[in-house]
């Protein structure tokens, strides 16, 4: 069937934001060690991190365990007896042993396999075996060390630090509020899958941050619909920067699905959609912020390295992790609501494996990429229009860098002088 031509979206996202500039992009920070290091101290480790779903431990006493693997800590994630959600570092007060060793569960105390201390829902010690033999023990002090944890539409988020700078809202500013409202709740459901990658985090972000691939790189898989009808180099609608953070708006119309997704999507559509057909919600302002008829799907990222994939129907939370200056852990989880029959969970595994497929071609070029980047065979990036996010990407990572070290040299000062 014929496609009715749309108009093609144009060039001049990057004229919306005149500080951002048009020029090459140094590409050192993309494998200096360190730079990587600064990155560490001045972004992630004043970031909040998106670790699960509230709706993952519904009643009380069931808890989660999480690894953060880029400060290898592990945290245990519960609710107590009055509904609260409460977040501990994994560790034994006695002498540190991880205190709970399954993933997930339901408990009324979290026993230590070492020794056998114990704790209550809330993190305070519980019970010391044989506690006569310790000497002035302060219980009031010897409780799980808690994690600063904050909840925003049904995610748990953490921080690294002890006392971070930033509440969870302030974290998540203009695009947090924004995106209040979005049915975020309807999927119960979730799966994850990660890769580790020979490759600097930014590079990871970067691959699903810009569209100018798409026909190239994605020419069976994620082009047909993007491209389809009068859009052939797959541009974005729009590009909307907040602080930090940034929205990419994609454009599609709907192109002739193949045998497979015709079966899957016609038969399963229902499943697809955090809604029924029958629910309605209004679109929050910072989805689809053209209001374009030709929207398809907006990747939403939270600075560094949370992004979701979210259309009218369904989401997805991307993930990267940093291991080292050029390493990296992706993880993808998919949510969804629970397949009522054999047809929707086909439908459901169909689009998995469409996002898997996707996302597994995005990461095909990075590797080679960082070799060439580690040998030092790229100086600098000349970025498209369409590009955008990336060029923002190096602006902020450049900045906050830039400020951490004035912040150093500051107190380096402070420290010679007094
Ligand atoms: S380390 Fe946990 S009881 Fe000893
Ligand atoms: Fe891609």
């Amino acid at each position: 069937m014929e496609q009715a031509r749309v108009p093609v979206p144009p060039i001049g996202l990057t004229r919306k934001y005149p500080g951002i500039g048009t020029g090459p992009v140094p590409a050192r920070i993309y494998h200096d060690a360190a730079f990587y290091e600064k990155e560490i101290e001045a972004i992630f480790k004043r970031s909040w991190f998106m670790i699960g779903r509230v709706d993952q431990i519904p009643d009380p006493g069931q808890f989660f365990v999480y690894e953060l693997p880029t400060f290898g800590h592990s945290i245990l994630i519960c609710r107590d007896r009055n509904g609260a959600i409460n977040g501990f570092h994994n560790v034994c007060s006695h002498r540190g042993n991880a205190v709970e060793h399954r993933d997930c569960g339901k408990t009324r105390a979290f026993v230590c396999r070492f020794h056998g201390w114990s704790y209550d829902l809330e993190g305070k010690i519980a019970a010391i075996r044989d506690e006569a033999g310790f000497f002035d023990l302060d219980r009031s002090r010897l409780g799980l060390k808690r994690v600063p944890t904050g909840i925003w539409e049904g995610f748990i988020f953490v921080s690294p630090l002890d006392e971070p700078e930033q509440s969870l809202e302030e974290y998540l500013g203009e695009q947090g509020r924004d995106l209040v409202g979005y049915p975020w709740s309807a999927c119960t459901q979730s799966y994850q899958w990660q890769t580790e990658i020979n490759a600097n985090w930014k590079l990871v972000m970067d691959s699903p941050a810009e569209v100018y691939h798409i026909p190239v790189l994605h020419p069976t898989s994620a082009a047909p619909t993007m491209m389809a009808s009068g859009n052939p180099f797959g541009r974005l609608l729009d590009v909307e920067i907040k602080g930090p953070h940034r929205t990419n708006s994609h454009y599609s119309v709907s192109a002739e699905p193949n045998p497979v997704q015709k079966l899957a999507y016609t038969n399963a559509a229902a499943a697809q959609n955090v809604v029924q057909e029958t629910t309605e919600y209004e679109m929050p302002r910072g989805l689809n912020p053209t209001r374009s008829q030709h929207w398809s799907v907006d990747l939403v990222t939270f600075f560094p390295t949370l992004s979701f994939t979210v259309s009218a129907g369904m989401y997805t939370a991307h993930q990267v992790w940093p291991l080292g200056p050029s390493r990296s852990l992706y993880q993808q989880r998919v949510f969804v609501r629970r397949a009522g029959n054999a047809a929707e969970r086909f439908g459901q595994e169909n689009t998995m494996v469409e996002f898997r497929d996707v996302v597994m071609e995005d990461l095909s070029t990075l590797e080679s990429i960082q070799r060439g980047l580690d040998a030092g065979r790229i100086e600098a990036f000349n970025y498209h229009d369409h590009e955008l996010a990336l060029r923002h990407q190096y602006e902020v990572v450049s900045a906050r860098v830039a400020a951490y070290e004035r912040e150093q040299s500051g107190a380096v000062g402070q420290a010679e002088r007094s």
